[in-house]
Order: structure tokens, then sequence, then C-alpha cells
């Protein structure tokens, strides 16, 4: 063999190579353009004939070898820098937070306004969404034709001139759902009924073509006004503070006789106003009737909260239509 080439052959077996700085002097050495072993490749030409196909063959190898010898070390290099980055890691630190969602307010409140009627003794119950003219108009004691049932501007799914045919709608209130109730179950019944309910209002910061209300339908014997405002003055203390400040004003529904509706102070003693949250009242001999309940036994109370006034008071937001947005930056202030 060419004593060059065994040299350097014996340097690079003899080379130590520790650390990133030592694997390039290793690369300049003997890689590089202007490395020992290309200078060796310049040599060919002064080689005599019968002697070139060993040099060049002897010169492959060498260059193999350094080639190796190199990529063994970087590959080396690289894997005890993983191990010293693991081994600096404290792993009784905590992990870096993952993005997590949050709770919509409607479900906040929503899930809060069902822990006080759990509280209070009431189950949950529910309802189509889509609903028959009889449930959401009909047995609520609403006269067929009546312009009242235009007050709740109804989105009809299926609107026939046919009498044989019933109109269907998209409920206009979740009260058709007490109609449900009271048909398939005797009294007593305590219940609330959350859910959405449609309207075709136009849309703006007060109102929306969708919203949700809590339903609330209690018959018993002996139910009276005093049990319904006791009921309504309760949630509203535990929703809001023992010095929330309320008022209950007399009202009108078909379904209820006597009816109220009760309303919230908003914002400052002196600047604020006051927000209605709810329509209530006893459940009218009527609807008892419609429901096959016998209003000489029993009576009851309902009411219907609104979902979303109930949380715009909670959180003061001031735009229902925040709630239907979906935008991050108002979402993740509820987390
Ligand atoms: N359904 C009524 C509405 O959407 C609210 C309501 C009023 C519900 C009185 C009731 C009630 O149960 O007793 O405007």
């Amino acid at each position: 063999m060419n004593p060059e080439i065994a040299q350097i052959e014996q340097q690079i077996k003899n080379y130590t190579i520790s650390n990133s700085d030592e694997l390039e002097s290793f690369r300049l050495q003997f890689l590089s353009k202007k490395g020992s072993i290309q200078e060796l490749f310049k040599l060919m030409g002064t080689i005599p004939n019968q002697e070139k196909a060993a040099f060049g063959k002897s010169l492959n190898e060498l260059k193999k070898l350094a080639q190796d010898t190199f990529d063994q070390a970087k590959e080396a290099q690289h894997s005890t820098q993983t191990t010293q980055v693991s081994a600096i890691d404290d792993i009784s630190l905590s992990p870096e937070p993952l993005p997590v969602g949050s709770i919509h307010p409607l479900t906040k409140t929503l899930q809060e306004m069902k822990n006080i009627f759990y509280r209070l003794g009431f189950n949950i119950a529910d309802g189509p969404e889509v609903e028959d003219d009889f449930h959401n108009f009909t047995a609520l004691n609403f006269p067929p034709n009546h312009p009242a049932r235009d007050t709740q501007d109804t989105f009809f799914v299926r609107k026939d001139d046919d009498p044989g045919i019933p109109d269907l709608v998209l409920r206009t209130h979740t009260s058709p759902v007490q109609i449900r109730l009271m048909e398939k179950q005797a009294p007593p019944i305590r219940s609330i009924m959350p859910g959405r309910v449609y309207r075709n209002e136009a849309v703006s910061p007060k109102s929306y073509f969708l919203f949700h209300q809590v339903e609330a339908l209690y018959v018993d014997r002996h139910v009276s006004v005093a049990d319904l405002k006791e009921s309504l003055i309760t949630f509203v203390k535990l929703m809001y503070g023992s010095d929330v400040i309320y008022r209950l004003r007399p009202s009108y529904f078909p379904f209820t006789e006597p009816s109220l509706e009760m309303d919230i102070w908003w914002g400052s003693k002196t600047t604020g106003k006051w927000l209605e949250i709810l329509g209530s009242g006893m459940v009218d001999p009527n609807v008892f009737i419609a429901a096959g309940v016998d209003p000489e036994i029993y009576s009851g109370f309902a009411w219907g909260m609104g979902v979303e006034r109930i949380a715009i008071l909670k959180y003061g937001i001031d735009d229902i239509r925040t709630f239907y947005e979906n935008d991050i930056r108002f979402l993740h202030q509820f987390i």
C-alpha cells in the first residue's frame, strides 16, 4: 500500500472525536475539498499506469473509512445531545398547558339554574322542538285564529288550509312541554323543562330568532300563588345573591290566571333599568282540561324563564347576539 495512504488511514483510526468541534476538524482534515484525501486523488496522474488501479482502489477505501468514521461520530454526538437535554429536564415540572375550550355562558347559566331547581325539588323533562299546533297553542288556551298566535312570530314547518291537517311549528316557547308532561303523568308534577325556542324576529342586540327558556310546572293539591312567589324569589336570591333587586308585576298569558312577570334591576341604582326575566302564573283550568288533569282537584303554577336574559344579568353582557357568534375572545372569558 502507498505509504501516504497507510499513514492517513492510521491517523483516521487514531482520531478521537468527542465533541462537535473535533467532528468539524476531522471533516476539514480528511473530507473537505482541501483535505488530505482529496490531495491524494490529485496525485493520480503521477502514478505509473500499472499501479493506478490498486492506488485508486485503496484511495476509495480510505475515503469510505473517513466518511463512515465521520457519520458514526456525528450520530453518536446527536444521541448524547438528546440524552443531555432529557437529563436536564426536570420531570417534576408541570407540562406546558394544552389549550382547552371554555364552557359556553349559556351552558354555564343553564347548569346553575338546574342546580338551583334540583335543590328546590324539581326534576328535568323535555319535549320536541318541532311541535304541533295543539301543544304549542290550542291546549295552552290560545283561541283558534286568535291574534295572540301572531304575537309569537311563529316559524311554520307545515301550514295547510285543510283543517284536517294540523300545522307544525318550531315551538315558540317551552310551554307545550307542560302539556306533554300532564298528558303522560298524573300529578304531583314538579319539573323544569329547559330547551331552545324559535321566533321569527328581526335580529338586534335585544332579540334573536333562537333563544332558550326554562319552563317549570308544579301541579299538586293546594298549590297557591304564595308557593309561586316563594319559588321565584328563592331562585333569584340563589342566582344573584340575597341583595338582588326584583319586582313582580301582574301580566297576561292565555294559559295562566292570574299571571305575573318578574323583573330584575340591571345596572347601578341611579342609571339602571328593569329587565324582564320570566312570565309565570297559576295554570288556567282550561289548560288542565286540555291536558286531562282535573282542575277541581288540582292546582298548579308555571313559569317560562329566558335563559339569555338571566345570563345577561349574571355576566353583564349587553348584546344577545354575542351568545351565537362564537367569538373566541368572548367565549374565553367563561373558562
Ligand atoms: N311561554 C311564555 C312566553 O314564551 C312564558 C310563560 C309565561 C311561561 C307564563 C309560563 C307561564 O309557563 O306560566 O312568553
